[in-house]
């Protein structure tokens, strides 16, 4: 789909004119007036869409009148949906061409616009064979054009995140991750099995050991000439999670493959870098491998040596992200950045605690956390904090090693943060478990059901306004 900035959006001819109208409010739109709208039908509420025939009478076939809801309650968050929304109900209508008259709304929509349009447009019907729907072709508006194409370069990157996450785990495998990272054009390692053995990534090679496919360790770097700071973004690689030998019930099993969205939404972000061209530093690290009962497994009970030295006695080994990221932590924090983040599809217990409308955030460092969430808002995802005090370590307590894997099932989420930061040593890091909104099952606000593209927005924003 193309975003269109033009002058005067109402000589567009288009599909779909559509225009906007708070709830018990008007629109200023005259056409409205022309062709009214029956009341009794239409209010303006958030989300509801009127459509007015014109017939023939205009240069667009036919208006679509958009709910914005309360005037008082609308913001750049409700215009995205809204906008989303839309574009649904024209691709539903066969639309090519739809021009927004958008009206009344006193902030700049240019963003949040191209975001609603394009995420409302990502549809992942490459293995279907037919009835494929086209989508809308051309979407017309009057917007700041400079804003519109930075949009655009985030909304293709949280759809490349989207396509990974979506792609079965038979064809996104931990070779597969590493190819598409070397072919994007940054500087780029990959470290196999044996590398990572050389350099005591032992908590990492368990969880991988279960499966036939390679474990590979992912580093991808932009760099620039005197950064204005330097980031190590790391996402949680498991290309699939089906418990190890402490198995996943089939229905818990059936989104594994999701399980690599943290390390989708890391090589997502990557992706766009040079086009963005930020003044910072970034580090993209994914610890890749499928968590898989096979012969070699790791066991419960069995005792890891990550790269820090530190040992960890296997408790379930289901706990396999926090292992993967141990490794990438301690990496991470030898690379001398000034802050790491993980992105992480870490604990179910996340998702009871927020559902799908917020990543859990905890870290060491509250002014970052702070401004990530405040990051968040504004890019149109949700983070909400969760404590992370030393409490939580004590069910972590091993009596022969220096920590298990997993402790009480209460707090999972939490408990899950102290773990991995006992691999975090002098940097400011901050922990995003994105477990409840990487992967939805049913469609949600601007999303259809499956990947989100979780954190590529905010992250994205972040190092934008570094
Ligand atoms: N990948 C899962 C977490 C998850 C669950 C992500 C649901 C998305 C949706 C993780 O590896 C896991 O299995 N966690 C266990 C931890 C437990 C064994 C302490 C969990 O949450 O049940
Ligand atoms: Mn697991
Ligand atoms: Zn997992």
């Amino acid at each position: 789909m193309d975003i269109k900035v033009v002058e005067n959006v109402k000589t567009v001819e288009a599909d779909i004119l559509v225009i906007n109208m708070f709830e018990g409010g008007k629109t200023s739109s005259d056409l409205v007036n022309k062709y009214a709208i029956e009341e009794d039908d239409f209010k303006g509420k958030f989300g509801e869409t009127y459509l007015l025939q014109t017939y023939g009478k205009e240069i667009y076939r036919k208006v679509l009148v958009l709910g914005l809801g309360k005037k008082e309650e609308f913001n750049s968050n409700k215009l995205r949906v809204a906008v989303a929304k839309a574009v649904k109900k024209a691709k539903q209508m066969a639309a090519k061409k739809v021009a927004f008259a958008l009206e009344g709304i006193d902030f700049d929509y240019s963003e949040q616009f191209t975001m609603g349009a394009l995420i409302a447009d990502y549809s992942f019907d490459k293995y279907k064979t037919d009835g494929i729907k086209d989508g809308v072709k051309e979407v017309f508006v009057q917007a700041d054009s400079e804003v519109v194409k930075k949009a655009e370069t985030v909304a293709a990157a949280m759809k490349f995140a989207r396509n990974l996450s979506n792609e079965p785990a038979q064809f996104a495998t931990p070779s597969e991750l590493a190819e598409i990272a070397c072919d994007l054009g940054l500087e780029t390692k990959i470290y196999d099995r044996e590398e990572c053995e050389k350099m005591g990534m032992g908590a990492f090679l368990a969880v991988g050991r279960g499966s036939v496919q390679e474990p590979k360790f992912i580093h991808i770097k932009y760099a620039v000439d005197n950064p204005k700071k330097r980031i190590a973004i790391i996402g949680k690689g498991i290309c699939f999670d089906s418990g190890g030998l402490d198995l996943k019930p089939a229905s818990s099993m059936l989104t594994m493959k999701d399980d690599m969205s943290g390390a989708a939404a890391v090589l997502g972000i990557m992706s766009v870098l040079r086009e963005l061209h930020p003044q910072v530093e970034v580090h993209g690290i994914i610890a890749a491998c499928e968590n898989m009962p096979g012969c070699k497994a790791y066991k419960p009970g069995d005792i890891l040596t990550a790269k820090n030295g530190k040992t960890i006695e296997v408790d379930n080994t289901d706990a396999e992200g926090r292992l993967t990221l141990a490794d990438a932590l301690c990496y991470a924090c030898e690379l001398g950045v000034d802050e790491v983040i993980d992105l992480a599809t870490l604990t179910g217990a996340c998702m009871v605690a927020l559902g799908t409308q917020a990543s859990g955030i905890m870290g060491n460092d509250e002014e970052l956390i702070k401004k990530l969430i405040d990051t968040a808002n504004r890019s149109g995802e949700r983070f909400w904090e969760l404590p992370m005090w030393e409490e939580y370590f004590d069910s972590l307590k091993s009596d022969i090693a220096d920590m298990k894997n997993t402790g009480s099932r209460w707090g999972g989420a939490s408990t899950a943060g102290v773990f991995l930061k006992k691999f975090v040593k002098d940097v400011k890091w901050v922990h995003i478990d994105i477990a409840g909104t990487a992967f939805l099952e049913k469609p949600q606000k601007e999303f259809i059901a499956g990947g989100t593209g979780a954190g590529v927005r905010t992250m994205l924003k972040y190092i934008l306004e570094a």
